[in-house]
């Protein structure tokens, strides 16, 4: 599947957690330092330690740590850094022994292809069980902090803050000194929802002031932000104006992690430091689960695939497609009579293409729908690519390839595409959202997302 294959801007992703190959020093600085550890079995550079030639948004790093090194002494020294280092150390053993440690009886243990390194994640998963805390600002009021949508295509942003705010979630610290990270609960969603006015000029300002406004607060009352300058704070975002709001704190946008649906990495999106967060479409706010799948024989359309006319690569998927042949069926709205989900239940390959923005609530639809994916988009990481190998159970065409569509997936053998296929019902527990949460499923894969980007840094306290 030469011509399917993951375009060169993933190799980034390619590298992490990926095996203990060749490590090219070039990309020597900040996220990719976990993966130099898992190489040779170093510890990654502390932050302060950069030199003028680390990369952009990290230069400011090492000039105002030094600053703030006195504050730093305030708070708990040393634990945290220890306990992450112990967990680098049993992630790498995990991967060279090839199985893993755990005092708990494992009852579910990743294997197979669609895992880029199986024993890596698995330990790292366990290592997170074992000591990741998160500490939630506690300042801040409803509606628009501590508080998300649970419904429609924005869900997860509400869920997932929630979630991480239950009392009885194991991952929540008691203290921020006993915290890895430090999460910032703001609601893009209900910040736009509430504050934005479509009609004042400059719409953007009140919008980011609030998230500014936030940032200040804690980075003034606590030692924590300033610290760190961010780098071990973290937002969770659906809405797709969260990359350019949350530049309403550089450090927010430069250092600290983002977790957002609108993962563009022609916008700034850093991989290995920000993270995709997967779009989960609840049209009522109703949990679901993935659909007891049909047989082969039962599939019947080649490719399907119904949405407005969003953004250019919508338009030049339904140019080429919209009404043109009865294998690949493109609507932009479903005619009457027709149901969205069924149509994929019967289909093998569901087209997922960018929208306005790249990310698509199809791409998690069709898994649980077991029809393999299509991801057609341009600088878009998938969601958890760090850990899944996508090319192992979806298919990427390039914009470029749009009117061959047809003869590339027909190109794949029967065979080829019940291996794909099965592939897709293996991966869907981590797509699927629960409250409370469960082990491996969507919120705690977002969760080891953030977990393994903690454990990319050492932090000089
Ligand atoms: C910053 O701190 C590091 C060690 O923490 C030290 O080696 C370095 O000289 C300091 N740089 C400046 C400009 O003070
Ligand atoms: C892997 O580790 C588990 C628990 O540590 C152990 O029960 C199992 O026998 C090991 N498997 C292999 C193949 O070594
Ligand atoms: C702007 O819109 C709001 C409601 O959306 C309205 O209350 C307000 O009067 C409008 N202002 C102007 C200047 O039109
Ligand atoms: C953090 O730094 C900012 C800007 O330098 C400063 O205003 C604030 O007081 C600092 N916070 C603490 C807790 O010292
Ligand atoms: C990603 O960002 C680039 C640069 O701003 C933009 O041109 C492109 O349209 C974005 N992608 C999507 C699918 O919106």
């Amino acid at each position: 599947m030469a011509n399917l294959s993951w375009n060169s801007s993933f190799m980034p992703l390619l590298l992490f957690l990926l095996s203990l190959a060749i490590f090219n020093h070039r990309h020597f600085y900040g996220f990719q330092s976990f993966l130099l550890s898992l190489s040779n079995g170093r510890e990654p550079p502390f932050f302060s330690h950069f030199t003028s030639n680390s990369p952009p948004g990290h230069g400011d790093l090492q000039a105002s740590l030094n600053d703030t090194a006195k504050l730093s002494k305030r708070v708990k020294v040393g634990i945290i850094e220890e306990g992450l280092a112990r967990a680098r150390n049993a992630i790498r053993h995990a991967a060279i022994a090839r199985n893993y440690s755990s005092e708990k009886v494992e009852k579910f243990i990743p294997r197979g292809a669609v895992y880029r390194n199986a024993y890596a994640f698995h330990q790292s998963y366990i290592e997170m069980e074992k000591r990741f805390k998160v500490w939630t600002y506690k300042e801040g009021e409803p509606p628009i902090i501590h508080e998300g949508p649970g419904a429609s295509i924005y869900a997860i942003e509400g869920h997932f803050i929630s979630e991480i705010e239950d009392e009885k979630n194991p991952f929540r610290a008691h203290h921020p000194d006993e915290a890895h990270v430090f999460f910032l609960p703001f609601s893009v969603v209900n910040i736009v929802q509430y504050v934005y006015k479509p009609n004042v000029s400059d719409y953007w300002k009140p919008l980011k002031r609030l998230i500014a406004d936030y940032i200040g607060v804690i980075s003034e009352k606590y030692p924590y932000w300033n610290r760190s300058l961010g780098v071990d704070h973290f937002m969770v975002s659906c809405h797709d104006w969260a990359p350019h709001l949350s530049d309403a704190n550089l450090q927010l946008y430069r250092n600290s992690i983002r977790v957002i649906c609108n993962a563009n990495t022609s916008e700034g999106f850093k991989l290995g430091k920000d993270v995709t967060l997967p779009e989960v479409h609840l049209p009522d706010g109703l949990l679901s689960q993935p659909v007891r799948h049909r047989s082969l024989a039962e599939r019947t359309i080649l490719a399907f695939f119904s949405g407005g006319s969003h953004g250019y690569i919508r338009e030049i998927l339904l140019h080429h497609w919209k009404g043109k042949d009865h294998e690949i069926l493109a609507y932009e709205y479903l005619p009457k009579g027709l149901n969205y989900a069924e149509l994929m239940r019967k289909t093998k390959f569901c087209l997922c293409p960018s929208g306005y923005e790249v990310a698509s609530p199809r791409i998690v639809e069709s898994i649980f729908m077991g029809c393999v994916p299509v991801i057609i988009s341009v600088n878009y990481p998938p969601p958890f690519g760090d850990v899944l190998d996508w090319s192992k159970f979806s298919v990427q065409i390039p914009v470029e390839k749009i009117p061959e569509i047809k003869t590339l997936l027909k190109g794949i053998s029967e065979r080829r595409y019940r291996i794909l296929q099965s592939r897709v019902l293996q991966v869907q527990r981590h797509f699927v959202l629960n409250r409370p949460a469960k082990r491996f499923d969507v919120i705690h894969m977002v969760l080891h997302s953030i977990w393994l980007r903690r454990l990319n840094v050492r932090l000089s306290y």
